[in-house]
């Protein structure tokens, strides 16, 4: 539940009265900037900044006041229950519930990521075929529902030309912070290029705004990954899935996210959902993949 304290960080309606304006070029940066603030989908916990590094307090200041949140000197208590914390490699989001595990930072260097990266294949996950994504047939894909990006960079990694999209400024600075790193990884280590930006803001503000003033760089792809609503009582989720899903609480949205993708992606948009929810919005898809525990729905439109 959200109490009036938490609410005081809710910024967005300041945003949602700004965006009238947003055609205005000479206001696009005070945009910009105000996007970057906590938007109602960051209210769900109380957040701090922290450089736990000792040398990045310039950095940490600079963060908090983007976002602003309130600075820790980490002498004391911890004046909020998440931490974004600048250690010396990268921004890391803490708990102070220790049930829900260590950091969660983006990774597109290491782990899974990294390792599919340099040794390519995944060809025929579930994810890859749905979007329907080929060797040697690059695709313009919009990840509408970024998160921590792990399903933008499969597609990526892959030859996908990927956009994220995502509307927690919380993740949405986590995700930039793996970007930062995965292009100097690249450069010291000549690795393969991926295709891989980031736009920060609502998906559905954002996709209309697409169609509307590049309807020839519509995506072929747009692909939906939304936060379903947690039953009581069903099997637990990853940790790092209830994590953030206190960060940003339940995508209620996603019937009208996916009424806004249908007219902007010109080849299908791909919906994730757990293997028996409802498809979104009453819109039967034309196909479902399904694999253990996810199913996703295929609307075709060419
Ligand atoms: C389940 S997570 C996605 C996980 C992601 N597929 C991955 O691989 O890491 C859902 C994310 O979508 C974001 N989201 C949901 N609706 C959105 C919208 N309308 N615009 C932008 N982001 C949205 C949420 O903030 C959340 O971070």
């Amino acid at each position: 539940m959200i109490d009036d304290e938490q609410l005081s960080f809710n910024t967005q309606s300041t945003i949602m009265n700004l965006f009238a304006h947003r055609q205005n070029p000479s206001l696009r940066l005070f945009y910009n900037v105000m996007d970057n603030r906590l938007n109602q989908k960051d209210i769900f916990s109380t957040l701090a900044v922290w450089d736990a590094s000792g040398w990045r307090q310039q950095e940490a200041h600079t963060l908090a006041q983007q976002l602003a949140l309130p600075v820790w000197n980490g002498e004391g208590d911890s004046p909020a229950d998440l931490l974004l914390v600048l250690t010396a490699e990268r921004l890391e989001l803490h708990s102070q519930n220790r049930e829900e595990g260590g950091p969660i930072f983006v990774d597109f260097v290491q782990g899974k990521a990294g390792y599919r990266r340099q040794h390519g294949g995944g060809w025929r996950q579930p994810l890859v075929r749905a979007v329907g994504l080929r060797p040697s047939q690059p695709l313009r894909i919009v990840d509408a529902t970024a998160g921590l990006g792990q399903d933008a960079f499969v597609l990526a990694a892959l030859g996908g030309v990927v956009t994220m999209l995502e509307r927690s400024s919380v993740l949405s600075c986590l995700l930039a912070d793996g970007l930062r790193r995965l292009a100097e990884q690249s450069r010291l280590q000549a690795l393969p290029q991926v295709t891989l930006t980031l736009q920060t803001g609502d998906a559905r503000h954002l996709l209309a705004a697409w169609g509307e003033e590049a309807p020839l760089q519509r995506p072929e792809v747009i692909y939906l990954d939304p936060m379903y609503p947690h039953r009581p009582g069903s099997a637990l989720v990853k940790k790092e899935m209830r994590r953030l899903r206190r960060l940003v609480g339940d995508d209620t949205d996603a019937d009208a996210l996916l009424l806004q993708a249908l007219p902007v992606a010109t080849r299908r948009v791909v919906v994730k959902r757990p293997r028996a929810a409802p498809v979104l919005a009453g819109q039967r898809p034309t196909m479902s993949l399904e694999s253990n525990l996810t199913r996703y729905d295929i609307y075709r439109l060419a």
